[in-house]
């Protein structure tokens, strides 16, 4: 608890932390199958593998494109190459589901804290999934990694937020079900709290998340 003073603002992660990915295979399930998991999983991994080697490379491509050529490589590796369900699932990652506490946890959080997004989302991405969700009015700033032309974890992507808001990198608590994500904004000298919502070992990265929790409704509490 004693980490968590001196906040003065909360900068939730997107994907997977507000938002469930798995949404998305989760309506075809019925279409997919058995096969519905597996395209998550690969679908997801792929993305971010996507991320990591562009901003490598100095070879920037936006996440829309990104998470298209992921799901190309992901229903060509499941025998489903289809354009009709590739513009179905490219869709419905624009009608992502949020988490069942978040609404509840923003509610809480907004008449204490500056809140923000930063994500790989572009903002046309970002602006989709916030407005279906109708969280729009929680977040001062809705910020996107296209500002920095690179990807997490590059230290630039996490710096937008500290010149957005004004403040310094240890009065921002930077929230993220990503693991890879809480310990690189950790690195960077945010304060972090690692929402573990699928039970994953620790990293071994630098960073060290200051709190874990399991969901996002923990977080009320240890900032109370
Ligand atoms: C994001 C990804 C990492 O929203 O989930 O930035």
């Amino acid at each position: 608890m004693e980490t968590l003073k001196g906040i003065r603002a909360c900068v939730f992660d997107a994907y997977g932390t507000l938002f469930d990915y798995a949404s998305a295979a989760a309506a075809l399930r019925d279409d997919l199958g058995e096969q519905f998991a597996s395209l998550t999983s690969l679908w997801r991994d792929k993305q971010l593998q996507y991320t990591w080697l562009r901003t490598c490379q100095g070879l920037h491509a936006d996440f829309w494109q990104v998470t298209g050529d992921a799901l190309d490589f992901t229903l060509e590796s499941l025998g489903r190459a289809d354009p009709v369900l590739r513009e179905r699932l490219m869709n419905l990652y624009l009608r992502l589901e949020t988490f069942p506490e978040v609404v509840g946890v923003l509610e809480a959080l907004q008449p204490r804290y500056r809140l923000a997004i930063l994500s790989n989302g572009t903002p046309q991405m970002l602006d989709a999934i916030v407005t279906h969700a109708g969280i729009g009015r929680f977040f001062e700033a809705v910020l996107s990694v296209e500002d920095a032309h690179a990807f997490k974890p590059a230290a630039g992507v996490y710096a937008l937020a500290e010149q957005r808001l004004g403040i310094s990198r240890e009065q921002i608590l930077f929230c993220s079900s990503n693991a890879w994500d809480a310990y690189a904004a950790s690195a960077f000298g945010f304060r972090v709290v690692w929402c573990n919502r699928y039970g994953q070992k620790p990293e071994r990265l630098p960073g060290a998340p200051d709190c874990v929790v399991q969901s996002l409704a923990d977080l009320p509490p240890l900032l109370a």
